[in-house]
């Protein structure tokens, strides 16, 4: 269930503007500005100025009216979904650190590839059928009766043109020798098949008492939680790769550890699904030049405080919480409640 995901959301909307500095430079993706100034109701020129793009990024974000608040929404979504998946590991998603860890080829790295590719994907889908962009609408893949769908007001998340812009946008080439290149490419990738895996495609019938005469059918994009937690299962079984020269192709490519079950003399390639790395990871226990370290962060007895806090121990604090509680519908029509507080024990890592 997501609930505990509901009161992140509505506690990071708050602290947006806090937690969104500029300073979360993604190398090939777009990052935030300088906060402020950045409402709706500005020209969309303008607030292409406040992304940090490239030259050709810019160009394009200019000629497409509605890309701009798409890109910025997409990268909020990236954040707060990385955020929320690594709330109970050492390494939290914090944007302290963030700059120098995209720069290595860790599975951190990984991680915060595909999902803010994912991201960009679905914000970018989603908002062509909201008729948020004015050069895409929705999803006219043929197949589905989804001119038909259209007649009905209902309109099918467009991701095949998403995808297009998208590997226009981040300007994908191939890059010959470069491992960390490929590596970052192909996790890219990987955020855009896990948000294309995700659609479905959903019908809906018409006619008199549910008959059927007419049904109607669209592709949907799943929630981006689900898109979240499928990355970070690939996060866990991330695979360690190395560049090997294909001589039967004539040049390199990535390759990873044999697999079970899997012989021969070629190393086995990663699949297209399996996140890529090419460095062990730092420890993340003490303040680093890519996090803040553990101290102080909350963990649960029962679950993950020997890992979390390294081995230095926790604090035990117990603090009251208030509630609402024995709430009651009142004709007509609001909800009464009344206060209740409640001891909670609190661990938090030590120093
Ligand atoms: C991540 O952990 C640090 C402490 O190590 C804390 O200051 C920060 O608020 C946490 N960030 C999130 C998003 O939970």
């Amino acid at each position: 269930s997501f609930s505990g995901h509901g009161e992140l959301c509505a506690r990071s909307r708050e602290t947006k503007q806090f937690l969104l500095t500029g300073k979360e430079a993604l190398t090939q993706f777009p990052s935030l500005g300088a906060p402020g100034g950045s409402g709706p109701g500005q020209g969309h020129v303008k607030q292409c100025e406040l992304l940090q793009l490239s030259r050709k990024q810019r160009r394009l974000c200019r000629r497409e009216p509605g890309l701009a608040e798409t890109l910025r929404d997409a990268i909020r979504l990236g954040i707060l979904e990385c955020q929320f998946q690594f709330r109970s590991e050492r390494w939290n998603c914090s944007l302290e650190g963030r700059p120098s860890l995209l720069k290595r080829g860790f599975k951190e790295t990984a991680f915060l590839y595909a999902v803010s590719s994912a991201a960009l994907t679905h914000s970018l889908a989603r908002a062509c059928s909201a008729g948020r962009m004015e050069r895409c609408t929705c999803d006219d893949s043929p197949g589905l009766e989804n001119r038909k769908a259209w007649q009905w007001g209902v309109c099918g998340d467009n991701l095949k043109y998403s995808t297009k812009f998208l590997k226009k946008f981040l300007g994908q080439k191939r890059i010959g020798k470069d491992l960390r290149a490929k590596v970052d490419i192909h996790n890219t990738n990987v955020g855009i098949k896990a948000v294309k895996n995700g659609l479905k495609t959903t019908c809906k019938c018409h006619g008199v008492s549910g008959s059927c005469a007419v049904r109607t059918c669209w592709k949907q994009l799943s929630p981006f939680h689900e898109i979240g937690r499928l990355l970070k299962l690939r996060y866990d079984d991330a695979v360690k790769v190395f560049s090997t020269t294909n001589d039967a192709v004539g040049h390199s490519e990535l390759a990873g550890p044999h697999r079970h079950g899997h012989s021969g003399k070629q190393p086995a390639l990663p699949r297209p699904t399996d996140l890529v790395y090419v460095e062990d990871s730092p420890s993340f226990c003490r303040p680093s030049k890519y996090s803040l370290g553990t101290a102080g962060r909350t963990c649960s007895r029962e679950g993950n405080c020997d890992s979390m806090c390294c081995g230095r121990g926790y604090n035990t604090q117990s603090r009251l919480v208030t509630f609402s509680c024995h709430c009651q519908v009142q004709w007509c029509c609001y909800v009464e409640c009344q206060q209740c507080m409640q001891e909670e024990v609190v661990y938090s890592c030590k120093q």
